[in-house]
């Protein structure tokens, strides 16, 4: 394994969790870490939030590891996963045993698309008081994304829900939802389609009766920050993003100001991406081994205090790593 990881750790507690994630994958693997910067410090230093050569970096290497960027995150976080290629941002929601969760059942991923939608960035100012945002979707992205959807979810067992919203936007929902039933009736697979306001409710009432939920970019944005409410919180949740060469891999929380610095980050997210990471470069086994440590260290303790306990992210980083 001589894979070259990019490491940007970011702004907040970004800079606390993601060399958990690198120790942890320094401890299965054989991997070459490039570190870069970005984010709010970045932008105050250097006048960019995205340095060229962070961008370039990104752009260069097998897999990306990204942890959170503040006030710049969109400035960062869009770009950078457009550097990597990315049309999928996979974010798998699982209620693990030993964490306290609304609905212990739950096993979701959630294959939002990627590039378009609302967060296509065309906003106009009409007047200073009115101003108006395109969205954009197209038949291609839809149909990609169904693709990734639909091999994902036979790969892993699941079924599969489209959320839309195609009564209301019908042109450009309506494309997406066609989109995604064409690819699935093509292959002759099963699915179901869901209101994406219905579907919230559903999600929190009985999350048990989705599995794989493809979306649109913000419905997928918003259901999986709810779905990580289901489970126990943002400090769980990782994601992929990833393109046909490459792939970037982030936890789904921001820079959490109320606790950085602080030593108290729950390196769970960061460290599931790491997971991910491992399977995405092909080490299936070494994804197993972390998913199973971090597993076992939920279920046994420590735990950090958004999970209820008193540990630091240190205690929780070595607890990990001894397992491994
Ligand atoms: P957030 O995810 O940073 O925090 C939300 C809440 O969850 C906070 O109470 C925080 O303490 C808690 N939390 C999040 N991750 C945690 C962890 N690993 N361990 C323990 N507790 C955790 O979202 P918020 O507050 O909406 O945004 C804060 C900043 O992060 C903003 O500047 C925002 O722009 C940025 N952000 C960046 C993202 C990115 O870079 N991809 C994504 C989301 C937000
Ligand atoms: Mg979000």
């Amino acid at each position: 394994m001589t894979d070259r990881i990019a490491v940007i750790p970011g702004d907040g507690i970004g800079k606390e969790v993601v060399p958990v994630a690198v120790k942890v994958l320094d401890a299965v693997g054989d991997f070459v870490f490039e570190y870069a910067e970005a984010g709010d410090e970045t932008r105050a230093q250097t006048g960019s939030a995205l340095p060229e050569e962070t961008r370039e970096l990104a752009a260069a290497a097998d897999a990306t590891l990204f942890g959170a960027a503040g006030e710049t995150a969109a400035d960062v976080i869009l770009p950078l996963r457009e550097a990597v290629g990315s049309f999928a941002n996979v974010r798998p929601a699982r209620a693990y045993p030993g964490v306290d969760a609304l609905h212990p059942e739950t096993d979701l991923v959630f294959v939002r698309e990627n590039t378009e939608g609302v967060y296509a960035g065309i906003e106009s100012e009409i007047t200073e008081s009115v101003r108006t945002l395109t969205r954009v979707t197209t038949d291609a992205a839809s149909q990609r994304i169904a693709e990734f959807g639909f091999d994902y979810a036979a790969e892993n067992g699941y079924d599969v829900t489209i959320a839309h919203k195609a009564n209301v936007m019908r042109r450009t929902d309506g494309l997406f939802l066609d989109g995604v039933a064409a690819v699935a009736d093509e292959r002759g697979a099963d699915y179901e389609t869901a209101l994406m306001d219905a579907l919230a409710m559903h999600l929190v009432m009985d999350p048990s009766d989705y599995g794989v939920v493809i979306c649109p970019n913000l419905a997928g944005d918003v259901l999986s920050d709810l779905a990580a409410g289901l489970v126990g919180g943002l400090g769980l949740l990782p994601s992929a993003n990833v393109g046909p060469d490459r792939a970037l891999f982030e936890p789904v929380h921001g820079t959490a100001p109320d606790i950085a610095g602080e030593g108290v980050a729950n390196p769970v997210a960061t460290v599931l991406s790491a997971a991910m990471c491992c399977e995405y470069l092909g080490y299936d086994a070494a994804g197993e081994r972390v998913r199973g440590a971090v597993l076992e260290v939920l279920a046994d303790g420590p735990r950090t205090p958004d999970l209820g306990g008193d540990a630091t992210t240190e205690d929780v980083e070595r607890s990990i790593v001894d397992r491994l």
